[in-house]
């Protein structure tokens, strides 16, 4: 079955409300954070509230992925412990630079308990884990890997880049990520929009993302869900032409065929592999 990543909303673990919140927002895959959006101070309380919430449940069909403190901090391993009871549908690391990393976690996690159902997420957020983008997808078996999720506000951190519209300076990164990404099978989240009342640049952000080729953007308030959802589920334009390619080639006349004609246009086995993609999205949002 298809899961929409479309729309990844972020929200600080110590914030009760935007946990309840949550359960009525129409966002595909929610991030519970315990890591930067949770001041020192408030990390133990926000471990608590985060499970109470994972552990009651009431979040229907939206994916519940727990954002943990890295394991080099004073927070990361009871974060951890605590993923292990309550078994979100994934754990995403922070600021991971190389594949040891992500095996460590997914290791630690089933040595405190944890399911192997549950996935891991990696933070894609520094120049060394962009470098090692690639190995780091290689180890996905190992490490129950299955999506990426760009920092981008730590890589421009980082890097000293400048915040330019059109993402001039981050561009080659992202990229690279995707084809990384891409060529081990996983999924890969655009990162945050910051100007969170600019609904323009938003759109013109996620249309951007969507060109690269990412299948979802991380949100940072509620006010994005909607245009975000809109901006990377398939047009109906889109949908009705990948139904006229599954049906050309279900045609008993087409069926040895690797190449056809569909209204004046070449159509390859290829595009019915895209088409059928497109559909099953389709589907799976409806
Ligand atoms: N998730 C769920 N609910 C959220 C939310 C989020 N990320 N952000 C805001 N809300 C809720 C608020 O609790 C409020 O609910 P209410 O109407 O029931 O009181 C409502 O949406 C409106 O919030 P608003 O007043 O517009 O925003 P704010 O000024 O309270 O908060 C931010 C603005 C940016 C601080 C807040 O949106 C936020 O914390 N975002 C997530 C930050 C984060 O997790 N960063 C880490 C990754 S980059
Ligand atoms: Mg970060």
């Amino acid at each position: 079955m298809f899961r929409a990543r479309r729309s990844v909303l972020y929200m600080p673990g110590a914030n009760e409300r935007a946990l309840e919140k949550a359960k009525t927002l129409e966002a595909d895959s929610l991030i519970l954070d315990l890591e930067d959006s949770v001041a020192p101070d408030a990390k133990a309380e926000a471990r608590a509230k985060v499970a109470a919430a994972v552990k009651a449940g009431g979040f229907g069909r939206r994916e519940l992925v727990i954002r943990i403190n890295g394991l080099d901090t004073p927070w990361g391993v009871e974060d951890l412990k605590m993923a292990a009871e309550v078994n979100p549908d994934a754990i995403l690391v922070p600021k991971v630079a190389r594949p040891g990393d992500i095996v460590n976690v997914s290791k630690i996690h089933v040595g405190m308990g944890g399911t192997e159902k549950t996935r891991m997420w990696a933070m894609m957020e520094t120049p060394m884990a962009i470098f090692n983008v690639r190995e780091i997808a290689s180890v996905h078996q190992v490490a129950r890997l299955s999506c990426f999720v760009l920092g981008t506000n730590d890589l421009l951190k980082e890097s000293r880049a400048l915040a330019t519209g059109g993402r001039f300076a981050i561009l080659p990164w992202l990229s690279m990520t995707l084809l990384a990404a891409r060529a081990y099978g996983l999924d890969v989240i655009d990162g945050v929009y910051n100007d969170f009342r600019d609904e323009q640049g938003f759109r013109a952000e996620c249309e951007q993302g969507r060109t690269l080729g990412m299948d979802g953007k991380t949100l940072i308030h509620p006010g994005q869900i909607a245009a975000c959802n809109e901006m990377f589920s398939p047009a109906p334009e889109e949908v009705a032409w990948a139904h006229k390619i599954i049906d050309a080639f279900t045609l008993p006349e087409n069926a040895a065929k690797g190449v056809i004609t569909v209204d004046g246009k070449m159509v390859e086995r290829l595009h019915l592999a895209m088409a059928e993609r497109v559909a099953a999205i389709a589907e799976a949002i409806s």
